[in-house]
């Protein structure tokens, strides 16, 4: 077990921040001697590998990480494999481990940043397909109690770049084991735009991709748009694609026939923030040290030196814009921490 005071809690945008107690524990036992340590005292804050943290001053209370790994098969036969597998396990090890197995299902959401217990929280997403295709089941300690409570994947409450631990549960539970079933058949998921190109690209047929083909382009798709946090500081997409009724949406085709849009159920439609972002002309502008990406206007990245307040400032004035201009109102998908 790690414990360190006045530590900098690392993310993926770069920015400089401290928490006062920072608790790293290897198995669960340890997090729930530590919650009943703490139970009583300060504000807690849970982490994974910070690739979805903006962090808007040093954090005064105990962050928490897990260092909980493993990837167990649970049970294998038939057409599936039943893993178990850790909190702190890196997300894209986990993907790259199931390839080369022949576990199938985790291809499309390959080199998304982050570990496996804030892929459970955030229902990571790419590609066409979501984390909550997968999961069965989330095991948790409730950071008040130290209690186990699995939660089964219909009361993770599970929806776009949601979960109950998101919203109604925020802060109350450590995931430290999430519960998946994969197929052990591939029938890949080549729907999503780009996909198809990026393997015709890569000289492969689709209709005979292989999982690590398929892998390998979804990749290349990644790198070619998203900045890579080790280079330049971000925290992938900045904002949620948001959800208008289908009014709203027809407004704009009016005046823009061809915006790319998705059904989202309920009569309504999902518009991609990058484009709204992109038609008021902000695709590559930077405000101080903080600036839109120029290949993918969803993500804000840190130029060099930004704080997290850089990083808000230009948030607020792209929201402002897009505001203005469509009438639409753009939420963070980053969670904001500190004031
Ligand atoms: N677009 C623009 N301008 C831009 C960016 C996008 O016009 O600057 C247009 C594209 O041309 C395309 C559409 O918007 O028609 C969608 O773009 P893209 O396929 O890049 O996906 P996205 O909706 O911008 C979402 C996820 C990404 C995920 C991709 C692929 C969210 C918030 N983001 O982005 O997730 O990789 O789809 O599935 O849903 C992340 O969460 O960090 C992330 C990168």
């Amino acid at each position: 077990m790690r414990d360190e005071f006045d530590y900098p809690v690392s993310n993926t945008f770069g920015i400089k921040a401290k928490a006062a107690h920072f608790v790293e524990y290897g198995v669960v036992d340890e997090l729930r001697a530590v919650v009943r340590r703490e139970a009583c005292g300060a504000e807690v804050l849970h982490v994974g590998a910070g690739s979805n943290l903006l962090f808007l001053s040093d954090f005064d209370g105990l962050v928490l990480h897990s260092a909980i790994r493993g990837i167990d098969v649970e049970e294998c036969g038939g057409e599936t494999v039943k893993l178990r597998v850790g909190a702190g396990v890196v997300w894209d090890a986990l993907v790259a481990h199931c390839v080369a197995h022949g576990w199938h299902g985790l291809e499309n959401l390959s080199l998304i940043p982050g570990e496996v217990g804030a892929a459970a929280v955030q229902n990571i997403g790419a590609y066409g397909a979501e984390a909550k295709d997968v999961i069965t089941a989330v095991e948790t300690v409730d950071l008040r109690t130290g209690a186990v409570r699995v939660f089964d994947v219909a009361e993770c409450g599970y929806a776009y770049r949601k979960s109950v631990f998101k919203t109604d549960l925020r802060g109350r539970y450590a995931v430290t084991h999430v519960r998946m079933t994969l197929s052990r058949r591939f029938s890949p998921d080549l729907e999503y735009g780009g996909v198809r190109d990026a393997l015709r690209l890569a000289g492969v047929e689709p209709e005979r991709v292989t999982p690590q083909q398929l892998r390998d382009a979804i990749i290349s798709i990644r790198q070619a748009k998203l900045p890579d946090p080790k280079v330049q500081g971000n925290a992938g997409s900045f904002f949620m694609n948001p959800v208008v009724e289908r009014s709203v949406y027809e407004r704009i085709c009016d005046e823009f026939p061809a915006v790319p849009h998705y059904e989202a159920g309920e009569g309504n439609v999902k518009i991609p923030a990058g484009w709204l972002i992109e038609q008021c002309g902000w695709k590559g502008r930077a405000l101080g040290p903080a600036a839109v990406h120029d290949k993918q206007a969803l993500v804000l990245v840190n130029l060099g030196g930004a704080t997290g307040q850089d990083i808000l400032r230009l948030c607020e004035a792209v929201r402002s814009d897009v505001r203005e201009r469509f009438g639409i109102e753009l939420c963070p998908e980053v969670n904001m921490i500190g004031k």
